[in-house]
């Protein structure tokens, strides 16, 4: 069994009269360590695979595996373990608190887990090291998005699940945020998921995952993935 699993996984929203099938029946596997990316256009399912693979959400039929643990399995409360001591995530919009230092915002995240990592250290593994007294008000939204990837980061996280990190960044700022969650699959191990709209990001992905219409319709392995800085678009 791979590292994650979904296996011919349903998820409805009702909303009234009508049912949204988002997710129709989707099976995948992602290695450990891999950085994989999930493509597809608006409206595909992509949040709402990443919201049920993170535990944020809970899917209506099917099966999924994380770490050999069935994690479609679990009680409320098992999930919030599971959130809490295994996940790390990066949205569009960093979601930081806005009244909290950049230090402050990275010990939020590290008070919750186990063994965190050490705020600092973490904040200079993300190029940070001169920003940590910083507000987010006070950073460029690349710098805001770093401080997320930290705080996810120093949870030491089984998984980081990354929603359009990119997708209120410049080019230049989102090519570097890419870089980083690259490099930190590389040099930490620490397998990534990153959803993105924009197919040009595919060839620097371990694994390609591509989901139309609550479907998957097609998933590749590439042994040989482009460094982001040779990736145009
Ligand atoms: N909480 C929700 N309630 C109702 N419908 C939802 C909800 N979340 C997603 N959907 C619907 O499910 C479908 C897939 O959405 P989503 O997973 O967000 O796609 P993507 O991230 O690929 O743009 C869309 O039709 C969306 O409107
Ligand atoms: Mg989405």
């Amino acid at each position: 069994m791979a590292f994650v699993e979904f296996q011919d996984v349903v998820k409805e929203y009702r909303m009234g009269e009508v049912t949204i099938r988002a997710a129709d029946g989707i099976t995948f596997s992602i290695e450990k360590g891999e950085f994989c990316v999930i493509v597809g256009p608006s409206g595909a399912g992509k949040t709402t695979v990443l919201n049920i693979l993170g535990g944020m959400d809970s899917c209506d039929g099917g099966k999924i595996w994380v770490d050999g643990k069935e994690v479609s399995a679990y009680s409320r409360k098992e999930l919030i373990t599971y959130r809490r001591y295994d996940i790390g995530f990066v949205f569009q919009f960093y979601n930081l608190v806005q009244n909290l230092t950049a230090k402050e915002n990275v010990e939020l995240a590290s008070q919750i887990c186990r063994e965190p990592e050490d705020a600092e250290e973490v904040l200079r593994q993300v190029g940070l090291g001169e920003r940590m007294k910083n507000f987010p008000a006070q950073l460029s939204g690349g710098e805001q998005q770093r401080v997320a990837i930290a705080r996810a980061l120093a949870k030491r996280p089984k998984l980081l699940l990354c929603d359009e990190p990119t997708g209120a960044l410049d080019y230049e700022t989102g090519k570097s945020i890419l870089k980083l969650l690259q490099d930190t699959c590389r040099n930490t191990g620490t397998t990534v998921v990153v959803i993105t709209h924009n197919t040009a990001l595919t060839p620097m992905a371990d694994r390609v995952i591509k989901i139309k219409n609550s479907r998957v319709r097609s998933m590749e392995k590439n042994d040989a993935p482009t460094p982001v800085e040779r990736i145009e678009w």
